[in-house]
């Protein structure tokens, strides 16, 4: 059923051209990965569920570690991370990943060029049959996902730090593991993602395991 619900996704949702662009595997991933590495060798799941790509280098980390998974990528992957990726030249995060400005600018200038979509295509070349690229936005591609018969067997929210993502997976996919980022992020904020996962955990009965950003809902 998940795979007939894959297969037709993918009819739907094709890849854009990708050919001479170039690819860059810059993720906004704060650390804490290895929590979800352990979970795909492990756990061997078949279909994975990211929210929130934009890049695509946490799903080719995942596509990476196991040549059988499969995943669904939602993001809207629109035109306002061109105006992101513009603001991050010259701050730490990139010149973490690219210390020489003229590549920290050209990073922004082939995000501009070539845009958002096809730039994290192009970083997933060689993937072209396990990942389908949804663009819209969760909650309301996670239902459309749904009514296809898709399930996945983790999910990885990375999006807009909403409550409602987590309550959404858990009432379409209550089988699912859930897992994300985010869980240091906002220390000035007071951990706003940080206050979801903890009254989702306490609401449902989860128990957290956590390093860096990185989270995961266990069972009991
Ligand atoms: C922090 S980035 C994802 C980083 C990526 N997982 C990585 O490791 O490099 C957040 C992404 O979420 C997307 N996004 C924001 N709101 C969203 C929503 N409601 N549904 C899906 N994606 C969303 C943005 O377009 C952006 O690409």
């Amino acid at each position: 059923m998940t795979q007939a619900a894959f297969d037709s996704l993918k009819q739907k949702h094709p890849w854009p051209e990708t050919i001479g662009l170039k690819a860059w595997d810059y993720t906004l991933g704060g650390g804490g990965r290895q929590l979800i590495d352990v979970i795909i060798r492990e756990r061997k799941p078949a279909f994975m569920l990211e929210i929130g790509c934009f890049l695509c280098a946490s799903t080719k980390r995942w596509l990476s570690l196991d040549s059988r998974i499969k995943v669904i990528g939602v993001d809207p992957w629109d035109d306002g991370l061109i105006e992101q990726c513009r603001r991050y030249v010259g701050r730490p995060a990139l010149t973490r990943a690219y210390p020489d400005r003229e590549v920290q600018e050209q990073f922004a200038a082939d995000i501009e060029t070539q845009g958002p979509f096809p730039t994290a295509l192009a970083n997933l070349h060689g993937f072209e049959g396990r990942f389908v690229p949804v663009r819209g936005l969760s909650p309301d591609a996670l239902y459309m996902l749904k009514e296809t018969g898709f399930i996945p067997d983790l999910i990885y929210i990375d999006a807009n730090k909403q409550a409602v993502d987590l309550e959404v997976c858990y009432e379409l996919w209550p089988d699912a593991q859930i897992t994300g980022d985010d869980w240091h992020w906002g220390r000035t904020k007071g951990f706003p993602m940080r206050q979801i996962i903890e009254d989702f955990a306490e609401k449902h009965g989860f128990r957290i395991e956590s390093d860096h950003a990185t989270w995961v809902l266990q069972r009991g």
